[in-house]
């Protein structure tokens, strides 16, 4: 059993507050990822979780137990960063040990869980090398390794897979969700990458700016972003914004005309948006299909295969993109007509608030 509570965590660095109240509720053996932009506060959360930053209020509670106070030893806890950390002059066998040399385990017992970890990472064949003879992708697996070993009640890792290249970062990804299936463990990873988020969370908190945005699994947040941000946030390529204004709103939901002129009338509850205020109406790209709608330019053509990524401009200048067919008949140059479905679209009010979607595809009751 390892649940976290978090309890209005607050973080102030002199004058400048990087976190902003936060409260999270991370149930046992959940993968939760911590994901925003550079800079959001999401390692100073991780490391006030794992004891090695102190919030400046609020309460860490592990299995129901406050642990606020406690040093990051005794917290049951153990953390995983970008920089391996390992120590160049120890073998693989004796940097995953150490923690163990550290608690002064007897040897069998040091053996047998060094066994143990190695088989799960597979380094058995690596643990008489040296971390210099490794590759990136195996001095993460030691590091984590390391971890293991501990045998912690929650895991923590901070960006692990960044300094590894884009392929071996997609392996790893996989093996860090098979990783968290056999140890059955309460796990929080933290990454910029809203892709690891997507692929590998139960649960995705999107922080901005020291707050959290949505805390929510990777589909609620894809169909149901809260707000803009986390809206263009989630998804590749990035969720379309084109302004709109109301043109009034009826049981049936709110009437807009789109810039460009194009009129839609979309299942959202309005609130209290009225005749002429302004929003902003979200359209994902591989929502659009070639038909009657929206008129644009092909900018750029990128033909993947499968589909074809498509930057368009509209007369205004705006930018827009499409994903269609990979073999959709259009040349870079071309004007074509954008459909869209007004139950794929999402409204945002000005304050980058989301108007509630009446039926959303994946999740309607
Ligand atoms: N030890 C520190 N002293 C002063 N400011 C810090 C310190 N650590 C982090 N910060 C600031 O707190 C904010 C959040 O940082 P961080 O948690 O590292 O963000 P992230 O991991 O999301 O990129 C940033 O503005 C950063 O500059
Ligand atoms: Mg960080």
């Amino acid at each position: 059993m390892a649940t976290l509570n978090l309890q209005n965590i607050t973080k102030s660095f002199g004058t400048a507050q990087v976190l902003q109240g936060i409260d999270l509720a991370i149930k046992d053996k959940e993968f939760v990822v911590f994901v925003g932009p550079s800079g959001c506060g999401k390692s100073t959360l991780l490391r006030i979780v794992a004891g090695l930053e102190l919030a400046t209020s609020g309460q860490i509670v592990i299995d129901g137990t406050d642990v606020s106070a406690l040093a990051p030893v005794d917290r049951g806890i153990s953390m995983v960063f970008q920089s391996y950390a390992l120590y160049p002059h120890l073998t693989v066998f004796e940097n995953i040990a150490f923690p163990l040399r550290v608690q002064k385990l007897p040897e069998t017992d040091v053996r047998a869980k060094v066994a143990k970890a190695a088989e799960i990472l597979q380094l058995g064949e690596k643990l008489h090398l040296k971390p210099g003879q490794l590759s990136g992708g195996q001095r993460q697996r030691v590091a984590i390794g390391r971890s293991i070993v501990r045998n912690p009640k929650i895991f923590l890792f901070d960006e692990p897979l960044s300094n590894l290249d884009a392929a071996l970062r997609g392996d790893m990804r996989v093996e860090l969700s098979q990783l968290h299936r056999d140890l059955a463990a309460t796990m929080i990873y933290v990454t910029h990458d809203q892709i690891e988020a997507m692929t590998m969370a139960h649960r995705i908190v999107v922080l901005n700016a020291g707050r959290v945005e949505q805390f929510g699994t990777p589909m609620e947040l894809y169909h149901h972003p809260a707000t803009r941000f986390v809206a263009t946030f989630i998804g590749q390529p990035n969720m379309n914004l084109v302004p709109a204004t109301v043109l009034g709103t009826d049981a049936t939901g709110l009437s807009v005309e789109l810039e460009g002129g194009l009129r839609l009338t979309l299942p959202v509850d309005a609130g209290r948006a009225k005749t002429g205020d302004r929003v902003e109406v979200g359209v994902r790209p591989e929502n659009t299909a070639l038909g009657d709608g929206l008129s644009m330019k092909v900018r750029v053509l990128e033909r993947l295969g499968g589909v074809s990524i498509t930057y368009c401009v509209t007369p205004s200048g705006a930018r827009f993109c499409a994903s269609l067919p990979g073999d959709a008949a259009i040349a870079e140059g071309q004007t074509i007509g954008l459909a869209i479905n007004p139950a794929d679209c999402h409204v945002f009010d000005a304050n980058g608030r989301v108007m509630r979607r009446r039926m959303a595809p994946a999740l309607a009751a």
